[in-house]
């Protein structure tokens, strides 16, 4: 990594960080991308989580939206700001995920994504997720079919 990050989970009183982070996801993701109301609402909740990469000046780099049910989590979401991308900061937001997930005993994490998505789907599988099928038509806008990817934990 070329810089020192930290990384942590966002409070729901965070407003202009909840911003940055909604903004990050428009940027990264388009329409398919969280509102704030609903970020802040997903911090504030138990089993929600939006966790944060931050450099030494708290700017933000990078985000992961992820939620337990029972003992399984499900990464909804996950982005890194475009300067700040191929420094390993998506691998330390799932390393991060992965521990808080543990400690919560949790077992098993699922996430889809969009079958041509080769930088994420890279990611995912240097992180130890592997690919268990696909869902047809998943996606709209464009329409696609979505992978699905499972790790024990
Ligand atoms: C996917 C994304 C989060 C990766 O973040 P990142 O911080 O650049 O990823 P890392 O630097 O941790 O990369 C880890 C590994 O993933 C793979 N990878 C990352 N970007 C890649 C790319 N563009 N092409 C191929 N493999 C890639 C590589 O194996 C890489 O390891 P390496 O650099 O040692 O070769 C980032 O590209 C992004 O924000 N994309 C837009 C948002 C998005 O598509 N999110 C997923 C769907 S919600």
């Amino acid at each position: 990594m070329m810089q020192r990050v930290e990384f942590r989970l966002v409070r729901p009183e965070e407003t202009a960080l909840i911003r940055e982070v909604a903004a990050l996801d428009r940027l990264s993701v388009g329409a398919d991308a969280w509102s704030e109301d609903t970020l802040s609402e997903e911090c504030g909740r138990d089993g929600g989580f939006v966790l944060a990469c931050l450099t030494e000046n708290a700017e933000l780099c990078g985000f992961a939206v992820f939620s337990t049910v029972l003992d399984e989590g499900c990464l909804n979401s996950i982005a890194v700001g475009e300067g700040f991308r191929r420094q390993h900061i998506g691998e330390g937001l799932i390393s991060e995920m992965t521990e808080i997930l543990r400690s919560r005993g949790v077992k098993m994490i699922s996430l889809e994504v969009r079958e041509s998505n080769a930088a994420a789907r890279g990611l995912y599988e240097k992180s130890g997720f592997t690919c268990r099928g696909v869902r047809k038509n998943f996606y709209r806008g464009p329409k696609e079919n979505a992978a699905i990817y499972l790790m024990e934990i």
